[in-house]
């Protein structure tokens, strides 16, 4: 099997985090998909975004849910990586799937509710998708039990993934009963019980954030499902020399 690689934010070791550049620059690496973080501003649309506020990732200041879209759409969201990018701006979850729609790419939109629960966000995302008809090649992710849980009910028609970076001793039998059909976790929750565990359950596992060979070696010699990445070109190159 091979271990699918998925942009981390776009390739952001080379471009801002969860902007078009990032992305655009994942899909000429040829990854297989893309994995980004989805919040909600003041006046309920749906953006990528990592942090809880706009301070780090942007020129501007405050919480993404004080801000309305109008507001977020004037921050320079590329500055502060490199003036390569200055004039680079917060997509929306919308003109990100209208980018995406007819590229041969998995997306992993990762629900960032586990800090500021945004009511409604996972039935937003979900419509969103509709109209885009991505189900079939999303994973929805989120830290956040009760939004797994909150999940369950669209989970027959698209993949739904508890993600954790905490050791639990039934982690796969906790995830199951929350209602997610995946798992991804943190590096060092990573072990061949674990992931044997999950190939039985035939639940996939996937990793994050993996950028050094010594750690994809071990993604790719479990047969991980997926591999979450800052580094996509780095990560296709020394998988598909890899040799089990
Ligand atoms: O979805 C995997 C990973 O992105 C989770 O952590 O903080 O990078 O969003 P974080
Ligand atoms: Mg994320």
């Amino acid at each position: 099997m091979n271990t699918n690689i998925i942009a981390h934010r776009g390739a952001s070791k080379y471009a801002p985090e969860n902007t078009l550049p990032a992305f655009e620059l994942a899909y000429q690496m040829k990854a297989n998909g893309i994995e980004t973080d989805v919040q909600l501003t003041k006046d309920n649309i749906p953006i990528l975004i990592h942090d809880e506020k706009v301070n780090r990732t942007t020129n501007g200041t405050g919480y993404v849910k004080d801000l309305t879209y109008r507001e977020i759409k004037v921050l320079d969201a590329g500055s502060w990586f490199s003036s390569d990018f200055t004039g680079t701006t917060i997509l929306s979850l919308e003109e990100f799937l209208e980018w995406i729609r007819f590229k041969p790419l998995y997306l992993n939109i990762e629900l960032k509710n586990n800090k500021i629960d945004y009511k409604h966000l996972e039935s937003i995302v979900y419509e969103n998708l509709m109209k885009y008809q991505l189900l079939d090649r999303t994973t929805l992710s989120t830290f956040n039990p009760s939004s797994v849980e909150r999940l369950k009910p669209m989970n027959q028609s698209i993949g739904v993934a508890f993600l954790t970076s905490k050791k639990k001793s039934n982690l796969v039998s906790h995830a199951k009963k929350l209602g997610a059909n995946a798992l991804h976790i943190k590096y060092k929750l990573l072990n061949k019980a674990l992931v044997e565990k999950c190939q039985q359950q035939k639940m996939p596992v996937r990793v994050y954030t993996i950028n050094k060979e010594p750690s994809m070696k071990k993604c790719f010699s479990l047969n991980c499902d997926a591999i979450f990445t800052d580094v996509p070109d780095i990560a296709l190159n020394y998988r598909n020399n890899f040799k089990h």
